[in-house]
């Protein structure tokens, strides 16, 4: 349990010297130049060798070096396509996936409405099947919070326990009730490692590098960057309610939007009233949806427990999370402030490019020697997550193609500096997505196919060039994901804007084929690596405990709410019983294998 813990020590906050130009008789203009440099160096010394020896080091007095040091941003997850295989039936039965996988984790107890749709949209642009944390444990009369605290610790246990799961996997863990996808994997995770690596440039500008002892004995000390980032949530335009004096709302980073994205109002509340914090920079930790390595995201859950442990469980893993956000941002603070130049320092005051992190009456209890270094940043231009709260006005769907409303876009949202928007780079590189598999009329795999069920647009005249995409018109993204915590009553509108609606059925039934036959063939012998995991079976979901569970048996029913279609039940459309689900290596995970008839 919790030691007592000492208060924050007194940290002197860092001020200048005052330095007033004192006004002086005229004196020959060349002197007065002289004399000017001398003060400036003089102070200019004074002010660098002051350094405050006296103050703990607070990098290595709380251990900050990560535990799982192997980047995320270099981890080999996303591999070049490859479209140079031939046919070839022989499937492997050893296959060995050596390059880091992508796991998403969806946390439901039961098939909603909204996990359904979450499951469908995932499925439809290619994730690996999702992992059901807590699927089928129910809980009668247990409380919110103590379904909170199981889902909490099911999402760590199952990143510590899992055989399927390594240390350097990607994971991808989203809320279950209201995100849909938008766009594949691929975009999902470079873009990832994109913000990483960019910002973590920056990050080594700000806090400078550290020597630390090599991890093989005898070699020389190595220079690591001090704090990086590895985990990244979305960002929010709102703090977590009741923590308005925590570091979590006052002492985390700024957005990296321009300061008047939103006009003159930008940023004002929480001066302002509430109905305002559209105007604001999404600034704030909001946990809907989170990715990073899983050894990155299982130290943050066991913290995260750890607080709602210390304080009874009084409040959510939303506060804990934004708290542990803020203590980070705190601590880095403090050690920029050890280790600054304060002539620098007092320099960029001046000229005012500085934005020093705002630690002015803060109070948190630092635990000696823990852990508050987690490697945390938020996506804050919605390149991965967007999130629906008070930013439902700053979407919309619209079609690349479609020259009069890319031109006028921004400008209709009164964004400075507008531009005419293209698609973006890494979506017009991706394969058409209504391209049917050459091989599916042909494949005697299940779903088997019909003209009817099967129909996508032709794909000559159809692309994501004129698909309708959401897009962020202040931040000019295309997120990967929706998160729709704002309205409820939008949901439903927004799932049918979706580009795949119309076709979700037919999409769906694409993604389930694949599982089997020439795909899946092709894949293999790649040695797996173009598959974001090896357990394969895309006719359904996994859970935690390892179970299989079939697409019907966690949607049946919400076909309505997913397809609109009146086609009639999943994979009974034809009055057909339940098909056998096959992985990629041909093993039958589901059902019964169908009767082979007696002519073969
Ligand atoms: C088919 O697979 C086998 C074993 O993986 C390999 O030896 C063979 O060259 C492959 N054939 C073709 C045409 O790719
Ligand atoms: C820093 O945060 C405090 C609240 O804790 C606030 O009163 C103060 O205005 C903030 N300072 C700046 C420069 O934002
Ligand atoms: C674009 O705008 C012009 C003039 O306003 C109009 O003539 C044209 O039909 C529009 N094109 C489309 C595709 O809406
Ligand atoms: C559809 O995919 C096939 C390969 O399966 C490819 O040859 C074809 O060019 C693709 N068509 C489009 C429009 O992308
Ligand atoms: C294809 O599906 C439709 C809709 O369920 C059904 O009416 C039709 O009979 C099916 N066609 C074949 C050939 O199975």
């Amino acid at each position: 349990m919790a030691s007592p813990s000492p208060p924050l020590p007194r940290f002197e906050e860092t001020k200048p010297a005052p330095w007033q130009f004192a006004r002086r008789p005229r004196t020959p203009r060349a002197k007065a130049i002289v004399y000017s440099a001398i003060a400036f160096f003089c102070l200019f010394y004074l002010l660098s060798s002051s350094k405050r020896q006296s103050q703990p080091d607070f990098w290595s007095e709380f251990p900050s070096r990560h535990p799982f040091p192997e980047s995320p941003e270099n981890a080999q997850v996303a591999l070049p396509q490859r479209l140079d295989i031939s046919i070839n039936d022989t499937l492997p039965h050893d296959l060995n996936k050596p390059n880091p996988s992508l796991h998403v984790l969806v946390p439901v107890q039961h098939g909603s409405r909204g996990a359904c749709r979450a499951i469908t949209s995932a499925m439809i642009l290619g994730y690996p099947p999702p992992t059901l944390v807590g699927y089928g444990h129910e809980k009668p009369g247990a409380t919110e919070l103590e379904r909170m605290v199981d889902r909490i610790t099911r999402m760590r246990n199952y990143l510590k326990e899992s055989k399927m799961v390594k240390n350097h996997d990607i994971v991808l863990a989203i809320d279950a009730d209201d995100i849909f996808f938008q766009l594949p994997p691929r975009v999902l995770v470079t873009r990832f490692q994109e913000i990483l690596r960019k910002n973590n440039q920056k990050l080594l500008k700000k806090y400078g590098a550290v020597k630390v002892e090599s991890s093989i004995p005898g070699s020389p000390p190595e220079i690591v960057q001090k704090y990086s980032q590895r985990v990244l949530f979305g960002a929010s335009k709102i703090c977590y309610s009741a923590l308005e004096e925590d570091a979590g709302c006052v002492s985390v980073p700024h957005s990296s939007l321009p300061p008047d994205v939103y006009g003159w109002k930008t940023d004002d509340y929480p001066d302002g009233e509430l109905v305002d914090a559209h105007m604001n920079r999404p600034r704030y930790l909001n946990p809907g949806a989170v990715i990073g390595q899983a050894a990155d995201l299982r130290i943050i859950y066991d913290e995260a427990l750890r607080i709602l442990q210390q304080r009874n469980k009084k409040h959510g893993d939303y506060q804990a999370l934004t708290q542990i956000y803020g203590r980070q941002e705190v601590i880095r603070e403090l050690e920029r402030r050890r280790t600054v130049n304060n002539a620098k320092e007092w320099l960029y005051k001046l000229i005012g490019i500085d934005e020093p992190t705002n630690i002015t009456s803060i109070s948190v209890r630092l635990e000696t020697g823990h852990r508050y270094e987690y490697g945390i940043g938020l996506d804050y231009e919605s390149q991965l997550f967007f999130n629906q709260i008070y930013s439902r006005g700053d979407v919309e769907f619209i079609k690349y193609n479609d020259i009069n409303k890319t031109s006028q876009f921004q400008g209709q949202h009164h964004v400075p500096r507008e531009h005419r928007l293209l698609l973006p780079d890494d979506i017009a590189a991706l394969p058409n997505p209504y391209n049917q598999s050459r091989f599916a009329k042909d494949q005697t795999t299940h779903p088997l196919w019909n003209a009817t069920l099967d129909k996508l647009p032709n794909p000559e005249g159809h692309s994501w060039h004129n698909a309708p995409l959401m897009t962020n018109a202040h931040s000019a993204s295309v997120p990967v994901l929706a998160h729709l915590n704002g309205d409820h009553k939008l949901r439903n509108e927004w799932w049918e804007k979706m580009w795949f609606f119309p076709y979700a059925r037919a999409l769906l039934r694409r993604y389930m084929r694949s599982s089997h036959g020439f795909d899946a063939a092709q894949s293999s012998l790649l040695g797996g690596q173009n598959w974001w995991n090896t357990r394969g079976g895309r006719g359904g979901v996994w859970t935690d405990d390892e179970n299989w569970v079939t697409y019907s048996d966690v949607c049946e029913g919400q076909e309505r709410d997913l397809f609109d279609d009146d086609l009639g039940l999943w994979a009974k459309e034809n009055g057909d019983p339940d098909e056998p689900v096959y992985n990629q290596f041909g093993n039958l995970l589901y059902g019964k294998e169908p009767e082979v008839p007696d002519e073969w």
